[in-house]
């Protein structure tokens, strides 16, 4: 084997040690986890969760919002049979959802926002929507035959 050949395997495979054993001590000695796994709930009993026997929009302060939604397959539960949520120009929202079935996705396009939704967790995310126009939440995860039909509809408003 050339010289340089095994210099770079030296590198490559002490640099993959390196950074699998901080991945390691970070996750195993230090405890991080993604922020979402900070809640959890019941995944059989989702609708008993105080945030989710009624989903939708609740305001919540000057301008600020609590949204919530129930993901399901192939469903997102805005609190209406329309799927249309509607959200005032500028406003703060604290958004948050779970499924009460399979791992979806949870993007509303053209936004920062985009989550991965699991059984027994609750997924958090805040986000200001600062122009007006109607966007679609998406799922972006596989999650069965209904997948491509699983969508709401926000609006934001003037
Ligand atoms: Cu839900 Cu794809």
């Amino acid at each position: 084997m050339h010289k340089y050949e095994k210099i770079w395997l030296w590198l490559g495979s002490a640099s993959l040690l390196f950074f699998l054993v901080v991945l390691g001590i970070s996750a195993f000695y230090m405890g991080s986890k993604p922020p979402s796994c900070a809640v959890t709930l019941d995944p059989e009993n989702v609708r008993e969760h105080q945030l989710f026997k009624e989903p939708g929009l609740t305001q919540v302060g000057d301008n600020e919002y609590q949204l919530t939604i129930v993901s399901s397959a192939f469903d997102y539960d805005v609190g209406n049979p329309e799927k249309v949520v509607e959200i005032p120009v500028g406003a703060t929202v604290h958004i948050s959802t779970t499924t009460t079935d399979v791992i979806h996705g949870f993007e509303i396009a053209g936004t920062n926002v985009n989550m991965m939704v699991e059984p027994g967790y609750i997924s958090t995310l805040t986000n200001t929507f600062d122009n007006p126009g109607t966007y679609t939440l998406v799922c972006n995860e596989y999650c069965g035959i209904g997948h491509h039909l699983m969508t709401a509809t926000i609006e934001v408003v003037e």
